[in-house]
């Protein structure tokens, strides 16, 4: 017998001519054959030994497989949602997941990005999206810049270009933009080296909370595809509505919107949602209830409902939360109007609210994007 094989498509030993040493042939997932020699004349010694070499490598192509499938997050900004797929998104919940526990540790400090300058350039207000930001760029041993707009020279007349390309000449790694204008942090990240982060532009997008409170209803339900979640209150003036529709979607969730039909954007047909006005109808069978934020800075030149007649229709309690499923969750990005668009007893409960849980994940979030994007840009840099 001059060949055989052992494992169908993948080891095959054989003879060559004028040799009576045994040659092996092993063939691995998305790998080109490896011949070799088996250095015995011996089939059942040659067998043996092919076996082991095939275990080996394949070991070895199994880790190098995985890390290409995890490489594959390439960009060096994160500005809009939409530039996100499904398996990019998982990917940095994968990565943030790594930080949980990290966050809950004594010490909670290392040095990933060590080195590394980032400045934090918020245009408009922010607790949360600021400070977690600061918490974990500093976590991972960089060195943060928290700019004060109001003493810039914005207010001496400086373009906000000129600002950003002056910040970009001390040749920072991240910069981390909130800004009230749409597309403003898409517009800065061609015109900086930097890697850029929209922490919230305007209307339009805030990736980072909707990557958040995905990692935060994934620590809940692992799963997406079963999901139905309600967002629900100021849609049309809402960049986390946005970004939670396009980010959750995306994962598998199905997405009711329940509003008044005033505060529900024109094209909200086109988003992958169904749209309700009725709370009781819309909140039938939701596994989550995510609440938003009256976007009372954005309401201008329009009246701002009263406050104890938007609560009765649209606030969220326990007697409309009964309308969804028994054990249903409540979201919040913060900062809440109390009493205007949720019940303060319910945003407080911790049986029922996940709204101190999703800031906790925001820090693991925001460090997994900050590393994620500065090891691309390296390698933007690098090739
Ligand atoms: N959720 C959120 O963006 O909160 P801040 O405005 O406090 O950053």
């Amino acid at each position: 017998m001059n060949s055989k094989i052992l494992k169908s498509g993948h080891i095959k030993l054989y003879k060559r001519e004028n040799s009576k040493f045994w040659q092996m042939k092993i063939k691995l997932p998305k790998q080109k054959a490896i011949r070799s020699s088996s250095g015995t004349k011996i089939l059942k010694e040659a067998e043996k030994i092919a076996l082991n070499n095939y275990s080996l490598l394949n070991k070895e192509n199994k880790i190098k497989i995985k890390k290409t499938l995890n490489n594959i997050f390439k960009k060096m900004h994160l500005v809009e949602t939409a530039d996100l797929n499904k398996k990019e998104i998982e990917f940095i919940l994968d990565e943030a997941q790594k930080f949980i526990s990290f966050n809950k540790m004594k010490i909670k400090k290392n040095n990933l990005l060590e080195g590394r300058t980032i400045f934090n350039l918020f245009f408009e207000d922010s607790t949360r999206t600021r400070t977690s930001f600061e918490v974990a760029a500093k976590r991972l041993g960089a060195d943060l810049i928290n700019v004060a707009v109001k003493d810039s020279s914005i207010n001496k007349g400086e373009t906000l270009l000129d600002t950003m390309t002056t910040i970009n000449s001390m040749n920072p790694d991240v910069l981390i933009i909130r800004h009230p204008d749409e597309g403003i942090s898409k517009k800065i990240s061609m015109n900086v080296d930097a890697c850029v982060i929209n922490a919230g532009d305007g209307s339009h997008e805030h990736p980072t909370q909707a990557l958040l409170d995905a990692l935060t209803i994934k620590n809940r339900f692992k799963n997406f595809n079963k999901l139905l979640i309600a967002i629900c209150g100021d849609i049309l003036h809402s960049r986390v509505a946005r970004s939670n529709i396009i980010i959750l979607s995306k994962l598998g969730a199905k997405i009711n919107v329940i509003g008044p039909k005033e505060w529900l954007p024109k094209n909200i047909k086109k988003l992958p949602v169904t749209v309700f006005t009725d709370m009781k109808k819309g909140l039938k069978n939701c596994d989550i209830v995510m609440m938003l934020r009256i976007q009372k800075e954005r309401i201008v030149g329009k009246i701002m409902p009263n406050q104890k007649t938007y609560f009765n229709k649209y606030g969220l309690d326990y007697n409309k939360l009964k309308y969804a499923k028994e054990n249903a969750f409540v979201m919040h990005p913060g900062p809440m109007n109390r009493g205007f668009e949720i019940d303060s007893k319910l945003a407080d409960d911790v049986t029922r609210s996940l709204i101190q849980e999703q800031v906790a994940m925001g820090v693991a979030i925001r460090m997994a994007c900050l590393v994620i994007l500065t090891k691309n840009r390296d390698n933007v840099l690098k090739s």
